[in-house]
């Protein structure tokens, strides 16, 4: 037989973990939410251990004190605890997701639900709250947010970098050439036309100048965006930067390809390249190294690579600069194609870096 209310009519029958008592230990002992009560005024009546943990306050430093302390001053300022027991009693819970405050000042994002307790007759005696502390969850979605953002921009940066290598190219240069083309016409009626002769001179000096502003075009352009890479692929890309590197800063570089060059992704070719890219400047503007080595084999499943030189180091441990994103982009290209990437160095013991990408993160992503 049970009373109308669901309790069973016989005390005796109850199990001894009903008890006010267990349940209290119960509450208490939940260490990843802030379980307390309020009173009708927001005045804290009762604390656990997971509010202690979570917002630093002990029970007897904290009970008796209104709950707008877990708020941040600007809450505060717009009565937003008030509002929030207010709903809570006209509607009998509130949902809240926000910053609050730890007894040190430090903030943290919370989850927060607020239940109006009421007596039989349903008059208004405290209330329930639960307290999540949601800060790594928030943090974790920020890091995703700036990763996808991050890949975004990258790809973004090489498209412009591609186009403006082929604005270059095909317009700047196509007309750099006609202009050419023109002054040798110039050059071909010298002495008919009444075309002096000492102009002649002076048309041979401009045709120079053209051929120079072409070159000049053409490295600016490769520079951006290397047509071999398009053209010839990643293999062939990486051997063209080399001989770039080698012949402008002669530094001597040991080159080692290897395995069969797969059918690789656009975007996953132009990361690779990038990363070699990096590692080289990086090698001319920190390393005062005397050689490097580069060693990059792709087989079966996987392709690796190592960059490393015999130069002055550095100390990885240290914190890195603000501005330097250079190590941390080589990390971003590698973990969006699915790979591991490793830097050592110390300092006078030069620099390596490994990487290992799995081919199926390298193989042209199925459209659609
Ligand atoms: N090959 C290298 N030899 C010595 N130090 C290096 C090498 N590559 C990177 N570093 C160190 O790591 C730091 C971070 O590199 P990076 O992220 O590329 O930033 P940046 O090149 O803009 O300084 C550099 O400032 C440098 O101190
Ligand atoms: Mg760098």
């Amino acid at each position: 037989m049970r009373t109308p209310d669901g309790t069973p009519d016989n005390p005796a029958a109850a199990s001894p973990l009903q008890s006010d008592a267990h349940f209290r230990l119960l509450v208490e002992s939940v260490e990843d939410y802030a379980i307390f009560l309020l009173d009708a005024e927001g005045r804290v009546a009762t604390w656990n251990n997971g509010a202690k943990r979570i917002k630093g306050y002990d029970a007897q430093d904290i009970v008796g004190r209104h709950f707008s302390v877990f708020y941040p001053p600007e809450d505060i300022a717009a009565g937003k605890p008030q509002k929030e027991l207010a709903a809570a009693a006209h509607t009998g819970r509130v949902e809240d997701e926000g910053w609050r405050v730890r007894r040190d000042s430090t903030r943290f994002w919370a989850n927060v639900v607020i239940t109006a307790l009421r007596d039989a007759q349903g008059a208004l005696i405290g209330f329930a709250k639960v307290t999540r502390d949601m800060t790594d969850r928030l943090r974790l979605a920020e890091l995703q947010h700036a990763r996808a953002l991050s890949a975004h921009v990258q790809t973004a940066l090489e498209n412009e970098r591609a186009s403006i290598a082929r604005e270059l190219h095909d317009d700047l240069g196509q007309q750099l050439a006609a202009l050419k083309m023109q002054l040798a016409t110039l050059d071909a009626n010298a002495g008919a036309d009444g075309f002096a002769r000492h102009a002649l001179t002076q048309t041979r000096a401009m045709e120079t100048q053209i051929d120079t502003v072409i070159a000049s075009v053409r490295r600016i352009a490769a520079g951006l965006r290397p047509p071999v890479l398009d053209d010839l692929g990643l293999f062939a890309a990486i051997d063209w930067l080399v001989n770039d590197f080698r012949r402008r800063y002669g530094i001597r570089i040991d080159l080692d390809i290897g395995g069969e060059e797969a059918e690789f992704d656009a975007a996953a070719s132009t990361s690779i390249f990038r990363l070699v890219q990096e590692a080289l400047t990086n090698v001319v503007r920190h390393a005062q190294a005397s050689e490097v080595r580069i060693v990059m084999t792709c087989a079966t499943d996987r392709c690796t690579l190592s960059v490393e030189d015999d130069g002055r180091g550095a100390a990885l441990d240290q914190p890195r600069a603000a501005s330097a994103f250079g190590l941390l982009g080589m990390g971003e290209r590698v973990r969006q194609l699915g790979g591991v990437i490793a830097f050592r160095s110390a300092p006078g013991e030069g620099f390596r870096i490994d990487v290992d990408i799995p081919l199926d993160g390298l193989a042209p992503r199925a459209s659609g």
